[in-house]
């Protein structure tokens, strides 16, 4: 598969041991179909141009997407997308099925749980927790951790609701 280009209808990786990867944005959709493990198991994709330091980890079916960088310790879970241009620094931990959207940065030591969305541009500090299938406002700047399923906003970002 390596090199190879894919598009349209393709069933091949259904029905042969081939590695398989879901480009899926949904976060929820994603995780759901990844409970039908394909014949090869789930590939990770990352770019060429990413840069993904030797000491971090990416798990199964993950994508780094161009241009983006995954700092030394950092581990990446199944199924996350690290999108273009976005930064998970040092010993962050980033869980599965969670989208760390283009141009977002994790500062060093974030925990992001499972399903979350990282919105476009957002900046986490250093050391905060984001709950699990929380979503983080494009542009938002979070200073202090979030509850598990809590939509934030804002600069700093607060709640929505
Ligand atoms: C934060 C977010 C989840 C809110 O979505 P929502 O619940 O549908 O909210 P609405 O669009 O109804 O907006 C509600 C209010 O929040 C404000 N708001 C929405 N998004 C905001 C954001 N990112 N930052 C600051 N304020 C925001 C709106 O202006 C509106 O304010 P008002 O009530 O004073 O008019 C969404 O706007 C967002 O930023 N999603 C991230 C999308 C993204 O980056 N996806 C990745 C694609 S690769």
């Amino acid at each position: 598969m390596d090199g190879a280009v894919v598009s349209g209808d393709c069933e091949a990786g259904l029905n042969t041991p081939l590695p398989a990867h879901l480009a899926i944005g949904d976060n929820g959709v994603r995780r759901d179909l990844a409970a039908t493990k394909p014949p090869g198991g789930w590939m990770q994709a990352v770019h060429p141009s990413a840069l993904v330091d030797p000491a971090a980890r990416i798990g199964a079916g993950s994508l780094v997407a161009l241009g983006a960088i995954v700092q030394a310790g950092a581990s990446i879970g199944a199924h996350v997308i690290v999108n273009t241009g976005a930064i998970v620094e040092h010993d962050c931990v980033v869980e599965d099925f969670a989208h760390v959207a283009p141009g977002s940065v994790l500062g060093g030591g974030v925990h992001v749980g499972q399903g979350v969305l990282i919105g476009l541009g957002a900046r986490v500090l250093p050391g905060v927790r984001i709950g699990a299938w929380a979503v983080v406002g494009a542009g938002a700047v979070v200073m202090k951790d979030v509850a598990d399923g809590q939509t934030v906003a804002g600069v700093p970002a607060r709640p929505t609701r």
